[in-house]
This record gives structure tokens, C-alpha cells and sequence, in this order.
């Protein structure tokens, strides 16, 4: 007898990116890498979340720049726009109009015990605006609109994902099945990269320039930089973030861009000083970024085909979208168009 295999449906994935500036190689690490992993085994979705973006005022110029430039980053670091739908989160109106519902089933309470909303209006205390508030209900609906299953995020997120499951808990309560209660999906590989003057703290592209490295970073600025890159005075190379968080920073650097495991890693320092910890780390970050630099610098002049990209994306993200768009406005009783 015949056996009809039912096709199975792969797990769906959404993801975000702000286009805030150039990606440090903490983002690239942390998320942009990851999504290309993904890319065979799921139906995946990601967008450049520029409607995010505005919660803190933005140069027009400037802003329309970093959102070509963020998608062109995405392009050049591999994603293949066949597999996964790339778009720009402004395109797909659906996301606002989401929003919106959803702010009406969302609680001031809820709203204002988000850690990121009070951090942001203590950093912007002079643009507290409802969109910095709400932002957790927007990022929600980029999420339920598509039905996704997972979502990869970083710590930072994880917050907001929560609530975003809250609120789809809730509308399905009111309402029966209408959103798919998604999951948080944490990379194997999640080296966390530090900054390089303060490995205390996270890498990031808002503190100064010494502390960063770029994806756009030319050799020279990625040599000097690790040039100066914060060790410490015990001469040894071990693996110990509490006693040698800079030492520690530069070894996980080297373990997430190489794939080998931090013992390896370790193992292959054995009797040699900083200053070869420093040489090695800077020629794998130069390796990793060198094809992707030059993968990007040739996509961002094919306008033609970054239109194409993001018109078709768009297409796709919006036909899914319009669907539980409308599936929840019948739910809540609105007069069908
Ligand atoms: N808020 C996320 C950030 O700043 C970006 C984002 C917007 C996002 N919408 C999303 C991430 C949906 C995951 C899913 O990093």
C-alpha cells in the first residue's frame, strides 16, 4: 500500500534588527551570524525593525541610510533573500495596525514595569514619548502577526518576548486560537562580547570608539583597536571572566569566529604572552570581516537588486500578515471589508 507522506511544515522563525548605525561585531556575533544558521531548517522572517527606530529622534537622511545599510549588512553576511523573507518592518503595514489593536489589550501596569522603558526614558529624559512606552506591544505584534513559533533574541530581549507572550495568551483567551504562543530561541554559540576598554560591559556601538570593533572596521582601525584592548597585569591566558574579563573577552572573540572550543583555544596560547592573544584576535576578526565588507560594498551599489529584495520581501511578509491581521479584527467583530 501507497504512503501518503504529509509534508511537514517547518517551524517558523521572526526575528528583528534596529538600524541604529553600523553593527558592532558583538551584533554580528550575537545575532546577524545566527540567523543565517537558521536559515535551512526554518521558515524564517527577518526584518529591519524601523518602525522601532523612531522612539529615539533620527536624522531622515542618516535614518534612511542606516536602514539600506542594515539590510545591506544582512545581505552581505549571507542571508539568501530565496530562503528567507527580508524586508523592511515599515513596508508591511500590518505591523502598526497590529499595534494598535494590541495596545488595547495591554495594561499600563504591564507597560510600565518593562526595565527597558525605564532605562531608555532615564537615557532620553527629554523624549519620553508614547512610543518608547508601547514599544513592547509593537514588537509583540511583529512577532503573532507571522505565527511564529521561535525568536531569537538576546538577553536584552527576553523581557519583551514575555510580555508578547502574555499578550497573546490573553487575546486567545478572549477569542479562542489566534495567535501561536511563541518561544524565545537562544543560540548554542551565544558568545556574549564585551566592550574592549570596559569588559564589564557589553560591547556596544554607543560608548567610545576604542571600545568597539565595527563590522565596517578597515584592518587598521580593527589593529589598533585590539592594540589597545584592555588586559590585565597577570601575564597568563586563561579563560576566567571574573579575574580576567579582558583576557577572557579577546579568548571568547576568537572561539565564537573560529568555532573551536574555548579549551582549544586556550590549549594553543600555551606559553605565549598578550601580545600574540592580541595578534590572533585580530587576524580572525579581519578574516571574518574582510569577505562580508567586500560582499556588502557590492550589494550597496546594486540599488536594483536591494529594491528587489525588499519589494519582494514585503510582498511575502505582508500576504502572512494580512491573514492573522484579519483573523483577529473578525474575532473582535469588526465589519468584514
Ligand atoms: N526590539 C528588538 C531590539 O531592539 C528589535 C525587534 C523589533 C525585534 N521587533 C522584533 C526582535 C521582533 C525580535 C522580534 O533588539
Amino acid at each position: 500500500m501507497e504512503q501518503t507522506q504529509t509534508p511537514v511544515r517547518k517551524q517558523r522563525i521572526l526575528s528583528g534588527i534596529q538600524p541604529t548605525g553600523t553593527p558592532t561585531l558583538g551584533n554580528y556575533i550575537g545575532a546577524m551570524r545566527n540567523w543565517k544558521l537558521l536559515e535551512d531548517e526554518y521558515d524564517c522572517l527577518y526584518m529591519v525593525a524601523d518602525l522601532h527606530t523612531i522612539t529615539v529622534r533620527q536624522e531622515p537622511a542618516k535614518f534612511r541610510q542606516n536602514a539600506m545599510q542594515m539590510l545591506g549588512l544582512l545581505l552581505a553576511s549571507g542571508l539568501d533573500p530565496k530562503k528567507s523573507v527580508l524586508f523592511f518592518q515599515s513596508h508591511v503595514h500590518q505591523h502598526a495596525e497590529l499595534a494598535w489593536l494590541l495596545d488595547c489589550y495591554t495594561y499600563m501596569g504591564e507597560m510600565s514595569r518593562m526595565t527597558q522603558f525605564k532605562d531608555k526614558s532615564a537615557k532620553h529624559a527629554d523624549n519620553i514619548n508614547c512610543g518608547l512606552f508601547t514599544y513592547p506591544v509593537l514588537m509583540a505584534g511583529d512577532i503573532l502577526l507571522y505565527q511564529a513559533n521561535l525568536v531569537p533574541v538576546g538577553k536584552d530581549q527576553t523581557q519583551h518576548l514575555e510580555i508578547c507572550r502574555d499578550i497573546a495568551q490573553r487575546v486567545n483567551g478572549l477569542y479562542g486560537n489566534v495567535f501561536t504562543i511563541p518561544e524565545g530561541y537562544y543560540s548554542k554559540v551565544g558568545a556574549r562580547v564585551q566592550s574592549l576598554q570596559d569588559p564589564a560591559r557589553k560591547m556596544s556601538k554607543s560608548d567610545a570608539e576604542d571600545s568597539f570593533i565595527s563590522v565596517l572596521d578597515t584592518p587598521d582601525v580593527i589593529r589598533r583597536k585590539y592594540r589597545r584592548a584592555v588586559t590585565d597585569s597577570l601575564a597568563s591566558i586563561r579563560f576566567d571572566p571574573e579575574n580576567q574579563p579582558g583576557v577572557s573577552n579577546l579568548l571568547s572573540i576568537i572561539s565564537a569566529l573560529t568555532g573551536e572550543d574555548m579549551e582549544k583555544v586556550v590549549a594553543s596560547f600555551e606559553g605565549k604572552g598578550y601580545g600574540d592573544l592580541k595578534a590572533a584576535v585580530t587576524d580572525v576578526t579581519i578574516e571574518t570581516l574582510a569577505p562580508i565588507q567586500a560582499e556588502f560594498a557590492r550589494v550597496m551599489k546594486d540599488k536594483k537588486y536591494m529594491e528587489e529584495v525588499y519589494r519582494e520581501g514585503a510582498q511575502r511578509a505582508g500576504a502572512i500578515a494580512e491573514r492573522t491581521l484579519q483573523k483577529l479584527m473578525k474575532k473582535i467583530g469588526y465589519v468584514a471589508k
